[in-house]
Parts: structure tokens; C-alpha cells; sequence
């Protein structure tokens, strides 16, 4: 089995369970020293084989995995892997090659820098959207015609944009171009190596986003989020607003603000009911990420 983890956004109690416990079964591990702190490895059994993919090709990586069909195997990936992962392109591999494999989520380091800024990025009222992009680099040719930055930002909600920060003068341009619904005073943050131990927040506004971008000497594991949600005050949720009701509560009686529970209420889970129970290994079931393969 190749299992795909996602190593979180650097903190080594950030990874899952689940792929905490890969690593501490594997045989082989492959990891991206350039983008995961060594920290990680901590999760590893002694005696298992460690390769830093920093310097490897894709190739490099499938020969291993070729060389391996009985090693339990983990390639980890910095936070989750289906954002920016470049597993697409593996995963076909084992498809291709009858190889068993499976996809560990991890915490992206998008939710890692909310975390830190102790925001919300979707607000009712001011955004209900977030966008994961970048600026094109020296990879521009994989960034599709209709997927601009100038585009994006023509909406006005959250932006996370990765992978840009060697590029903070594009970058600022792009989100401040004529279609553009921010402006110089939208608030921005830039986020460096989010939950690691030498994390670094320079909380900013779109005018002076590049010249901090500049000032914080990074240009690797840098994210940069735009958009109001990073400081206005919105309306409140509907979800626990006493006057709304959905499937587990009622509405609060008129001049309550106490929830009342409805009749599907899930059952407490310190005493479930044969019903509850049933449900909840239902509703687990179809949440699982199983492995796929052979
Ligand atoms: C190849 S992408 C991988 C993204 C990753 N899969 C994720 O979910 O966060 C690498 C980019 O992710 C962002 N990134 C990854 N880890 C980060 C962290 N701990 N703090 C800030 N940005 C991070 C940076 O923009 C970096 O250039």
C-alpha cells in the first residue's frame, strides 16, 4: 500500500491519526524536506527507511515505490495533499500499475493560518466564498487562460493565494486591477510557516501588501490571505440563531433564546440509542476515505 499523507502544515501534533499511524507502520517513507519540518518524522518507527524527495524527480519517487511493491509505503505531503499536492499525478501511476493506494487528509496551512489570525474566512454578510489560488511562476503554463488573480479578485470574497510570495509585485497588482472589488485599505495577512515554531504574521492592508511581502525576506512557505472577512464584523450565523430552526432544533419560543431540540436530535453519546447507533456507523461509513486498488 502507498499511502499518500498529509503531514499537516508543519506542527508535528497537526498531522491526523490516521497518518500519524502511517508513519509509525512504515517501511519507507518519502517526505519533502523543503516544505515539511523534520519535526514530523518524530512519528516514524526507528528502522524505517527515511528519503527526502527534495532533490528527486517524479521518476525518482515511482522507482521507489516500483522497487517496494511490499513495503508499506508513505509519501508525505505538506499539509493536505489535494492542494498543490502534485499527487495527481502518482495516483495515476498506481492506477496504471495495479498498486494499492490511499489519500490521508491533512490540515492545509490555509486553516493553519486562520487558525493563527483567529479569523473566520467566510462571515455572513461580507463572504461566503473563499478562493485557493497563486500566481503564475515559473509553472505559468499550468495555470488555465480563465483563472486570473484579476478575475478572482472581481468578487471581493477570501482569497488564499499560495506559492506567490517571490512574486509580491504581480501578486499586488493582480488583486488591485480596474475589475477589482478590494482596494488599497482591503485587509491582507501574510502568513509565514504557519504553526511552525518560528511562525511570523505581518497583518497588513492590499496597498502595502508587497512591500511587506518584500520586508519579511521569505519567499517559500509563505501564504498571503486577502479580503474583508479578515476584519469586518458580520452578521451573525442563522445556524444558532435562536429565531431558525433546522433539522436537529426548533425554533426558541418567543422571548427565549434556549435551543430546543427536535425530534431527529442526535442522541447524547454517552448513552445512544440501537437507532442513533445504527445511524451513526451509517453515517461514518459513508464518510470513510477507504483505500483504493487491489
Ligand atoms: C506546494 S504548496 C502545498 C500546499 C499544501 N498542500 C497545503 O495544503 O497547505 C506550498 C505552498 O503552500 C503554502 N504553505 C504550505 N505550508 C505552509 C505553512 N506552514 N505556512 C504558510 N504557508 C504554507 C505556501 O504558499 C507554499 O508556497
Amino acid at each position: 500500500m502507498i499511502s499518500f499523507v498529509g503531514a499537516g502544515p508543519g506542527a508535528a501534533d497537526l498531522i491526523t491519526l490516521r497518518g500519524a499511524a502511517r508513519l509509525a507502520a512504515a517501511d519507507v517513507v518519502i517526505w519533502a524536506s523543503s516544505l515539511v519540518p523534520e519535526g514530523i518524522l518524530e512519528h516514524c518507527r526507528a528502522g524505517s527507511t527515511i528519503l527526502d524527495s527534495s532533490t528527486m524527480t517524479l521518476e525518482d519517487v515511482l522507482g521507489i515505490y516500483d522497487a517496494n511493491p511490499e513495503a508499506a509505503t508513505v509519501r508525505l505531503h505538506s499539509g493536505d495533499p489535494a492542494i498543490f499536492g502534485a499527487i495527481q499525478e502518482q495516483i495515476d501511476w498506481c492506477v496504471a500499475h495495479e498498486r494499492s493506494f490511499e489519500v490521508i487528509p491533512g490540515v492545509t496551512s490555509l486553516s493553519a493560518a486562520a487558525a493563527t489570525l483567529g479569523r473566520e474566512l467566510t462571515i455572513p454578510t461580507i463572504s461566503q466564498s473563499v478562493v485557493l489560488t497563486r500566481v503564475p511562476g515559473r509553472t505559468s503554463a499550468s495555470m488555465p487562460e480563465s483563472e486570473t488573480l484579476a478575475g478572482f479578485a472581481a468578487h471581493g470574497c477570501t482569497m488564499a493565494i499560495f506559492l506567490s510570495a517571490s512574486k509580491p509585485r504581480d501578486l499586488q497588482a493582480q488583486l488591485l486591477a480596474p475589475e477589482s472589488a478590494f482596494d488599497l485599505d482591503t485587509p491582507a495577512a501574510i502568513v509565514v510557516r504557519a504553526s511552525w515554531p518560528d511562525e511570523r504574521v505581518v497583518r497588513t492592508t492590499l496597498g502595502r501588501l508587497a512591500e511587506d511581502i518584500e520586508a519579511t525576506k521569505e519567499k517559500r512557505t509563505v501564504l498571503v490571505l486577502v479580503g474583508p472577512a479578515l476584519s469586518e464584523v458580520g452578521a451573525r450565523s442563522h445556524l444558532y440563531s435562536p429565531r431558525f430552526s433546522h433539522h436537529f432544533r426548533l425554533r426558541s419560543h418567543d422571548g427565549s433564546t434556549t435551543g430546543r431540540p427536535s425530534r431527529n436530535q442526535r442522541p447524547s453519546p454517552a448513552a445512544p440509542s440501537r437507532q442513533g447507533e445504527a445511524n451513526r456507523r451509517e453515517g461514518e461509513n459513508a464518510a470513510s476515505t477507504g483505500p483504493h486498488g487491489n
